[in-house]
């Protein structure tokens, strides 16, 4: 059973090729054989229509063949007074199994033949199936015209913008000098800037003597190292200044990225020692947000918008509160000009090597979104990293052309080009330990440079046309520090050029006079309702664009709603007439209870088989009616609730990497975002429970009173809100998808234990009791047991009453149905407010 059902999932996965669509499949698998499968409903409760679901089901033949297994063996073979059969075979026929010993064998060979069959056609489907969402990266107009110019040989006149078309760049086959002019000319050669639409306050950074440590790594602390903190940067200093464009450099490893998390604030933990100063005054962490932008590593943004919309929320919230929309329109327009993705206005972000944007574009788009925000101060990390040299040219341009405006620009960048190299103003060399090498200006062909590495003893000179950027990194490694015995941060520290610095670090972190230093009235830039609205927006575009999300949950309702009107066709109907009632008969005749009790299970399964058994054959009429209907409801509660739950998970562990980002971003607190998040599912479950409602209360054929058609809605309303809320708050609570979707998995299974339907409250030990009490599902099921029965006086056939027997035997009671109510709604306010809790509270984020 084991590995037929791991094949089934692999060929479901196989076949849909994509993690939600793949996910609802599975769960819909999942539903068809489990309420098919001979336990929920019995063979002969199954609808002729559906009785071909009943035979492909593996699990009837697992069932099947492990119960023969049981139930005739030597145990179970005494024949009961009053009965002609052994009590083995009489359990196996009152549940709709076959008694006969051959089903063994025919359980274990329909097993084995399914273990088969779906490997082999989880093969078939890897074999000719094509990637779902083939799309291709967006091309722009430009691209397009270029490609098309190439096809039919023709030259394109230099765009406006005084660039060389790309193709000259593409067509130079060595990347030799040819390729490295004709690309410095395309970072040089820009326009004389244009003054922006909003203006800005230049601003330096100067830090002093930084030092950052993090706890020793157990890794470390395993190889006998005593010391507690490990050092990652040992005392930096250095000054950013506006209109200056800085690269950080260093081998891999040697703390850049650490550097600027600790200059932009962004670092969650570790201890940080040193002074700050922003034109002057001390960093205060919430003022610097509001100025500076950090383009990461990783490119993260929402995949599903677009990219003016991307541009659009990050302008929105970033921005002062009184630049009015036409200004933030205009100078959105004037940035996507800047970075070059005008002709991208409108194409969809996408994920990363699946669909949308290509690596470069989304490279723009995450400098872009920076942009917008209007700082003085920009950090970018390995811009160009993963790019090639025609890419790398281009992210390189946007650069410049921001520099240009002003601002002042870190960039850290790994094996540059000559020519992108020497597009840079400044060089803060590090080396591996966080210490830094060199800090100063590159001069013409970095001859400065040059100069200063040169004159130092054991350092062997640049050959001519080598990349000055590469010979650098090889004359300081620390390999040649050894050879040569030179500690380069010794020689800098004790070099002309280490004092310049400290006398310009000294200068810089002295207010000018007349400055004020940096505040701002409120600490984000909008109000709370606005930070609202801002994400409610963006949320209703994500969706409304995320068919996968939105649309196969749709499907996936209706073809539910379908598929459980019509397994229960008409249970919901009066006076319904039992066909089985003669079978029943004869076995009740036999004293189920007492003979089970003597049996050693546990309690819970025990009174759950006593209860279930009694009553499915104690021949009440229309009693296993209203069980059946309470299936319905029992089976749609937790399979869509769980569905629900189940597809928000991705969708909401996606966005809050996004959050992440943002919110160091300054942009919004983390409640209205959470608000935004949740109040977005409300339409959708909305129009889901509609769908859903309608369907099923149509074919079940409950009573058409408009009260208790608004209660169905009512709670299955509700009942999918907290399920996908409880969804959203499990990946709040836990650090990823994966955990998130293990843990909320495990609490399903109680949940769905203490429901009340399996084991009724009245029947439930007492010790367990209180979990009922809190157990979600048992509520909804309450509500709508207990709206749709619970005030009936009709008489069953023995001639209880249909709300008394409600009342005694689950304990649902007519006049609590409105404090139900209460509960059905506090549940999804309680998950929805620990969602927020939780992203306000943790951080999953280490850096
Ligand atoms: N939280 C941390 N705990 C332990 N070591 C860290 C931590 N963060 C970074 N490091 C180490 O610090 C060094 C510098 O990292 P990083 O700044 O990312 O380098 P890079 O210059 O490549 O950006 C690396 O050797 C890395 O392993
Ligand atoms: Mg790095």
């Amino acid at each position: 059973m084991n590995e037929a059902s791991s094949g089934l999932f692999r060929f479901i996965a196989g076949l849909a090729r994509h993690q939600v669509v793949a996910s609802t499949l599975g769960s819909f698998g999942i539903l068809i054989f489990m309420l098919l499968g001979g336990f929920l409903l019995a063979r002969e409760n199954v609808k002729k229509w559906w009785i071909w679901g009943y035979w492909i089901s593996p699990l009837v033949y697992a069932q099947n063949a492990i119960s023969v297994n049981e139930f005739l063996g030597d145990s179970w073979n005494k024949i009961l007074p009053g009965s002609t059969e052994p009590l083995g075979k009489l359990v196996l026929e009152s549940r709709g199994l076959f008694p006969e010993a051959k089903w063994y064998w025919i359980g274990g060979g329909a097993l084995l033949g399914y273990v088969l069959l779906f490997n082999i056609l989880y093969t078939v489907c890897l074999t000719f199936l094509k990637p779902f969402d083939s799309n291709q990266p967006t091309i722009s107009e430009e691209t397009l015209k270029i490609k098309q110019a190439n096809l039919t040989g023709e030259v394109l006149e230099a765009s406006s913008r005084g660039r060389v078309p790309s193709n000259t760049v593409t067509s130079t086959v060595d990347g030799s000098n040819d390729e490295a002019d004709s690309n410095h000319a395309t970072v040089n050669s820009r326009p004389v800037n244009k003054g922006m639409v909003l203006p800005f306050v230049p601003l330096s950074i100067t830090f002093e003597d930084i030092r950052y440590s993090v706890d020793m790594p157990e890794e470390i602390r395993a190889q006998g190292v005593k010391e507690t903190r490990l050092q990652l940067l040992k005392g930096i200093s250095g000054s950013f200044r506006p209109g200056v464009l800085t690269a950080l450099m260093g081998v891999s490893g040697a703390g850049k990225t650490t550097l600027m998390d600790v200059l932009a604030g962004r670092k969650t933990s570790g201890y940080i020692e040193g002074n700050i100063t922003i034109s002057g005054y001390p960093k205060k962490q919430e003022t610097f947000a509001r100025v500076s932008g950090y383009c990461e590593q990783n490119d993260i943004h929402s995949p599903n918008v677009t990219v003016y919309e991307s541009l659009a929320f990050s302008a929105w919230l970033r921005l002062p509160a009184d630049v009015d929309s036409s200004t933030r329109k205009m100078f959105i327009d004037e940035v996507m000009e800047l970075v070059e993705l005008l002709p991208l206005k409108d194409a969809l972000v996408g994920l990363p090597g699946v669909s949308g944007l290509s690596t470069e574009q989304w490279k723009r788009l995450t400098i872009a979104v920076e942009l917008v925000a209007n700082p003085s101060i920009i950090f970018m990390d390995e811009p160009t990293s993963g790019l090639d040299a025609r890419a790398a040219a281009i992210v390189m341009r946007a650069i410049r052309n921001t520099v240009d405006t002003g601002r002042t620009v870190v960039c850290t960048i790994h094996q540059p080009s000559i020519d992108i190299f020497e597009s840079f103003d400044e060089l803060f060399l590090m080396k591996r330990g966080g210490e830094e090498i060199y800090v100063g200006p590159l001069g013409r062909h970095s001859c400065e440079l040059i100069k200063y590495f040169e004159a130092i003893e054991g350092v062997s000179s640049i050959k001519d046309g080598y990349n000055p950027s590469t010979w650098m990194l090889e004359v300081t490694s620390t390999m040649q520090e050894q050879i040569t015995g030179v500690n380069f941060s010794e020689v800098y520290k004790s070099s002309e050029l280490y004092r310049r610095n400290r006398t310009l670090i000294k200068e810089l972190s002295t207010p000018p006079e007349g400055s004020t230093d940096l505040s701002f009235p409120t600490e984000y830039s909008q109000t709370f309702l606005t930070q609202c609205f801002a994400c409610l927006w963006k949320q209703s575009m994500s969706y409304w664009r995320n068919p996968p999300y939105t649309a196969v949950k749709y499907f996936y309702t209706t073809v539910i709603a379908l598929l459980f009107g019509t397994m229960f066709w008409g249970v919901g109907r009066k006076g319904n007439d039992n066909k089985q009632k003669k079978r029943k008969q004869r076995i009740v005749n036999v004293k189920f209870p007492t003979v089970l009790q003597r049996l050693p299970l546990v309690p819970i399964c025990h009174k759950l088989t006593c209860s279930r058994l009694k009553l499915l054959y104690s021949c009440r009429d229309n009693q296993q009616d209203l069980f059946n209907a309470m299936g319905s409801m029992y089976a749609s509660v937790i399979f869509m609730g769980v569905q629900n739950s189940g597809s928000v998970q991705p969708v909401v562990s996606v966005e809050r990497t996004v959050f992440y980002r943002e919110r160091a971003a300054h942009m919004y607190s983390p409640l209205p975002y959470a608000l935004g998040q949740v109040a977005i599912e409300l339409p959708y479950i909305f129009v889901q429970s509609l769908i859903y409602g309608v369907l099923v209360y149509a074919m079940i054929g409950f009573e058409w009173t408009a009260a208790k058609f608004f209660w169905y809605l009512f709670f299955m309303y509700f009942n999918l809100a907290y399920y996908t809320f409880y969804g959203m708050m499990m990946v709040g609570l836990t650090p990823n998808y994966n955990v998130s979707s293990v843990a909320s998995t495990a609490f399903y299974a109680i949940w769905n234990l203490f429901s009340g339907f399996l084991i009724p409250r009245t029947r439930i030990p007492v010790w367990w009791r209180w979990f009922y009490w809190i157990c979600p599902i048992a509520w909804t099921l309450n509500g709508l047991v207990t709206s749709q029965f619970g005030d009936v006086t009709e008489k069953f056939a023995n001639g209880v009453r249909i709300s008394d027997f409600v009342e005694d035997y689950f304990g649902y009671h007519h006049d609590f149905l409105w404090a139900v109510a209460v509960v059905v709604v506090a549940l999804p306010v309680l998950f929805a407010l620990l969602f927020g809790l939780s992203l306000k509270m943790f951080n999953f984020q280490k850096r």
